[in-house]
């Protein structure tokens, strides 16, 4: 046999083989990997959100119920400081929060003293700055290490955002790691360039810059986010491997794209919710609520079941 010909037929084996290998990895990654956004199915009704918790919630299994504050828990309002829960999300998670078998976690963009006030609550984790800050009911803390220089930048970002943008009634909220610049209450015709001009100042800084609501967040340019906050906040209280303990049922909510980080950390072993009216949107959740008020009747089933 012709030697040129065998090598030639080894080489489109390899070819046509190889070939094969990356079609598959395609696909896999496309339609049933792990870490993929879709659109998740829609829960329009009570009724609708009723029968998911109560296929997955008994009231024997442990839960850890983690939940962003914002758009979530709250309503959005045009002030960030005159956002409250309704009464009744506030006794639904009184509720939650008082059975033994619920362990209970608030994670939030706010300054985590800001959360804590907010929700009033002591027996729950909270944690401030989207995670970089964690307290526990103990009084037990978490605190994401800001490398020196970021947070030596930040110490002039501050500073220079508030000596050359703060006027016309735009301020800066500091967080001490992250901050805010709002900008609600100044002029229509003077809004463009001041956030235009914040943008630069933060990226500058070699900071992130985030659109709010009439703000616009500044975050460290660190690998810390809801979802490792997540990951943290579980590890330390059920261990490493909490995802593989069976009676342990998780259930995450959030409006934000923040939330997402929490929501693809616990894609296959929780139930998560995204609040989100756009029905195209993509997500990692397992469901989507189309209006934040649908947090009601969810919180009220839950306690239902571990009402004691
Ligand atoms: C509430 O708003 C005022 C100005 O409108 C601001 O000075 C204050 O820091 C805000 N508080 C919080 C917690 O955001
Ligand atoms: C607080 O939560 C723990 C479990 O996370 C529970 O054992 C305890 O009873 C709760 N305490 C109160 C006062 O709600
Ligand atoms: C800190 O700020 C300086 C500019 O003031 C910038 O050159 C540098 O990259 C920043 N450091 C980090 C870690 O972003
Ligand atoms: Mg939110």
């Amino acid at each position: 046999m012709d030697p040129s010909k065998v090598f030639y037929g080894i080489f489109l084996l390899i070819v046509l083989s190889t070939r094969k290998i990356f079609q598959v990895n395609c696909d896999t990654e496309e339609t049933m990997g792990p870490q993929t956004k879709r659109v998740a199915p829609v829960l329009k009704q009570p009724k609708d959100i009723e029968e998911v918790i109560n296929s997955y919630l008994t009231p024997n299994s442990k839960l850890a119920i983690l939940l962003d504050y914002d758009g979530t828990l709250a309503p959005i309002a045009a002030n960030p400081n005159i956002t409250s829960m309704t009464v009744e999300v506030e006794k639904a998670l009184h509720k939650i929060t008082s059975n033994p078998k619920v362990f209970a976690a608030v994670i939030s963009g706010r300054g985590i003293v800001d959360v804590q006030n907010k929700v009033g609550i002591k027996n729950i984790t909270y944690g401030g700055n989207h995670g970089i800050e964690i307290q526990n009911p103990d009084g037990s803390r978490k605190d994401y290490e800001l490398p020196a220089e970021i947070q030596s930048n930040y110490t002039e970002l501050v500073h220079d955002l508030r000596r050359q943008l703060a006027k016309n009634g735009a301020w800066v909220e500091d967080k001490r790691v992250s901050l805010t610049y709002h900008y609600r209450d100044t002029p229509a015709d003077k809004i463009e360039n001041q956030r235009l001009e914040a943008i630069r100042i933060i990226e500058s800084h070699g900071f992130r810059a985030n659109q709010a609501h009439f703000a616009i967040e500044a975050k460290p340019p660190v690998n810390w986010n809801k979802g490792e906050a997540t990951k943290f906040i579980l590890e330390q209280k059920f261990g490493k491997n909490y995802a593989n303990e069976g009676n342990l049922k998780i259930v995450f909510a959030g409006d934000d794209t923040t939330d997402e980080d929490a929501m693809r950390v616990l894609q296959g072993i929780g139930r998560t919710f995204r609040i989100a009216s756009d029905p195209k949107m993509e997500t990692y959740a397992d469901y989507r609520l189309p209006e934040q008020q649908l947090m009601t009747p969810l919180l009220q089933y839950i306690a239902n079941i571990y009402k004691d």
